[in-house]
């Protein structure tokens, strides 16, 4: 029994975890930072969809959000007394270039602002992750050319970003990550639509896109300049410079409703190889570097082909798996073959369940409709990564809401005693110790989502993610640390090996 929690059920699980394994909390800078218009930041196209009416569930913006750009310091020293030894977080390109062009100018109070926050890091013993892209184009490379729909001029662009991170930065940020789950930023802006840029074939919400193909371009897009900018890294700053670069992909397990038929068993392989391999397998598969043939199959020339640069830019161009993942569900197939599946289908022909044939459920509820608590799909996703591609897997983002956490401040001490994340992340770092453990599988960081409670893009404050909870009616956005906290900082003292 450690501060009153208890490890007996996981006391062969002491010390699995290699000795340099980084964990910690990740963050990204338009859910936390705030100060969208301070110190010559530029709109990004998450300031301008929460400054459109209608598009954020609460009305709310992330103009102060948890205000971390005034309040870093205190948050690196909530972290350090949460035992964490690296934190994840994403920079802004609009902070750092307003108007997001190779030919426009550099802020320097924004390169500051980031400079400091590494410092501090540093001195606190915590080892930074930069992301270079969490979702926020400029709003500027929006207006001109629609950003990643011209995937020329975005490329020139996002080189000269990237380049300029590593200049300011590299010399004290081994780990770097390009993208942040490509495919949710190319589905929900593109394809859904609610999130930015709001492009969708959905007239009723949306002035302008197309679902059935500018997802698939948009993918392109990052898959390519991610290999560019990763290009520029190894030939001039990773000599020097010594650190590691990649791609973070998001994927949850999909699992046949009924495992006994065959045409749902290949809606789970679909589901997976539509989500996950429609990057892992450019990026990090064997062979002729293409799109999954499923994907082919279904989307035919609207999905974009790679050229013989671009194959040779985007296969090996990550020094890491890098894995984002919450939840499983359980799939069939919708329209049966023979019929037309609609062009607009962006997830392999699909529908969804909570429960499976036998009535199984897929896990615990959260405050989050898409998301329970199912961590035998994660175990069954890390054999499913390992396996396929074979890399060293980083963790980079994993977490849940739970009900309950609406409430006003202070919170009551029930309220912060969030049991339900407790169990949640006892349950998937469990497994993720015995992958390692049992099967050697090489995990190397978890990240939990996240530090603080934020805004949660277009679902605004009505997420709460956080293992800190934060007040956001108090000026000052006071930060209450949850129970989890506490709680993971001893679990990952049991579960690293001691040096
Ligand atoms: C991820 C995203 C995070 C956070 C999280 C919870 O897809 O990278 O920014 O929003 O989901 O919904």
């Amino acid at each position: 029994m450690v501060n009153g929690f208890d490890f007996a059920l996981e006391a062969e699980l002491k010390g699995a975890l290699r000795k340099d394994f980084l964990w910690g909390y990740a963050t990204a800078a338009p859910q936390i930072e705030g100060a969208w218009n301070i110190d010559g930041k530029g709109p990004s196209t998450w300031d301008v969809l929460a400054h459109t009416p209608g598009r954020v569930l609460d009305n709310s913006t992330g103009d102060d959000a948890c205000r971390s750009y005034d309040f870093f310091k205190e948050d690196v020293k909530l972290m350090k007394s949460y035992g964490v030894n690296a934190y994840r977080f994403s920079l802004s390109w609009s902070r750092i270039i307003p108007l997001g062009s190779a030919s426009d100018p550099v802020n320097e109070a924004g390169l500051a602002f980031y400079s400091d926050l590494i410092d501090e890091l540093l001195a606190a013993g915590i080892t930074p992750f930069l992301t270079l892209f969490h979702w926020d184009v400029p709003a500027a490379l929006e207006e001109r050319y629609k950003s990643m729909l011209n995937q020329d001029k975005f490329v020139k662009d996002f080189v000269r970003y990237a380049r300029v991170c590593f200049e300011r930065f590299g010399d004290r940020v081994k780990h770097w990550i390009t993208y942040n789950e490509p495919g949710v930023y190319a589905l929900a802006g593109y394809a859904g639509g609610a999130h930015a840029p709001n492009r969708s074939s959905d007239r009723e919400k949306y002035d302008e896109g197309d679902t059935s193909t500018e997802p698939w371009i948009v993918g392109h897009t990052q898959l390519v300049s991610h290999g560019h900018v990763v290009k520029v890294y190894r030939d001039e700053f990773q000599p020097k410079q010594g650190g590691t670069i990649g791609i973070t992909l998001s994927g949850n397990w999909s699992e046949p409703w009924d495992v006994e038929d065959e045409s749902d068993r290949a809606a789970a392989q679909r589901a997976l190889e539509f989500e996950i391999a429609w990057f892992a397998d450019p990026v990090h598969g064997i062979g002729e570097v293409d799109y999954p043939a499923c994907m082919r199959e279904q989307l035919g020339d609207r999905l974009p082909t790679f050229t013989d640069n671009e194959k040779k830019l985007v296969r090996g161009s990550s020094d890491f798996y890098g894995m984002n993942t919450y939840t499983a569900f359980f799939v069939r197939t919708a329209v049966p073959p023979g019929s037309p599946i609609p062009p607009e289908d962006h997830k392999g022909n699909l529908l969804w369940f909570d429960e499976n044939k036998q009535g199984v459920s897929r896990g615990a509820e959260s405050d989050t409709e898409w998301l329970r608590t199912s961590p035998w799909g994660f175990a069954k996703l890390l054999r499913w990564i390992w396996s396929r591609y074979h890399k060293p897997i980083f963790v980079t983002e994993n977490g849940t809401t739970t009900k309950g956490e609406h409430v006003s401040a202070p919170p009551r001490e029930d309220v912060l005693n969030d049991t339900h994340r407790i169990e949640f992340y006892r349950s998937y770092v469990g497994e993720l110790a015995k992958a390692v453990k049992e099967e050697g599988i090489d995990i190397r960081s978890y990240f939990g989502w996240t530090l603080m409670d934020n805004w949660e893009w277009a679902k605004g404050y009505t997420d709460r993610f956080g293992v800190t909870w934060i007040d956001f009616e108090s000026p000052e956005k006071t930060r209450y640390p949850k129970r989890s906290a506490a709680f993971n900082r001893q679990y990952f003292k049991h579960l690293i090996a001691e040096a």
